[in-house]
């Protein structure tokens, strides 16, 4: 354990938001930006950060904490909101106010070699994100050369899995309740077709 007075503080910060709260909107609205941004990712860092404080997780990156305690019974509650911070601060940059379109060149090859066609890699993320049993996330993930889409429960993310994750859709009920209610797959088609980030995917494929 360091000594330093550092240690003591709160570690982890809520990233802010890559853009205003208002600027997805109507696809997901600032009402559902408050509450999911403001709220729930705000409550897992702030868990998170009660958590770990006195153990050995205290000085470790993000990264480190959930690997260090995926798998493990006894690190559960730690690991969710760790994984939640992550994936949550992944999820924003995976959305963009002018997102959709066509992906870089560089992306938009893999996925045509990966799936065929951009519109099948859509699919397959909707379908994983339809299919996808109570709570969790879809995700284009790189998993040794190859793309693949990668369904994950709860807190889980493809990081546990040895994958690189590309980008991420938020399947739990808080990210679309308050604007499509039960109706999951309007809210995975509209982020499909005019929020997702295609240049950030592209820029984690290095
Ligand atoms: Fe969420």
């Amino acid at each position: 354990m360091k000594d330093e007075k550092t240690s003591s503080a709160s570690p982890h910060a809520l990233p802010p938001l890559p853009y205003a709260d208002n600027a997805l909107s109507p696809v997901i609205s600032t009402n559902t930006m408050g509450f999911h941004y403001g709220k729930h990712h705000k409550g897992y860092v702030d868990n998170l950060n009660k958590l770990i404080a006195g153990t050995e997780f205290a000085d470790l990156p993000l990264e480190g904490i959930i690997t260090g305690t995926a798998g493990k019974a006894d690190n559960t509650a730690i690991f969710n909101n760790a994984a939640q911070t992550w994936n949550h601060t992944f999820y924003w940059r995976s959305l963009d106010p002018k997102g959709g379109g066509t992906p870089p060149e560089v992306l938009h090859q893999k996925i045509k070699a990966s799936f065929g066609s951009l519109e099948a890699c859509k699919q397959e993320l909707a379908t994983a994100a339809t299919t996808q049993f109570g709570s969790g996330w879809a995700w284009l993930a790189l998993d040794g050369d190859k793309l693949k889409v990668v369904k994950t429960s709860n807190a889980d993310s493809p990081l546990t899995k040895g994958m690189k994750p590309l980008l991420t859709i938020d399947v739990w009920e808080h990210a679309y309740y308050l604007d499509y209610q039960n109706r999951r797959a309007d809210y995975l088609n509209a982020v499909l077709d005019k929020l997702v980030n295609w240049a950030f995917a592209a820029g984690n494929l290095t």
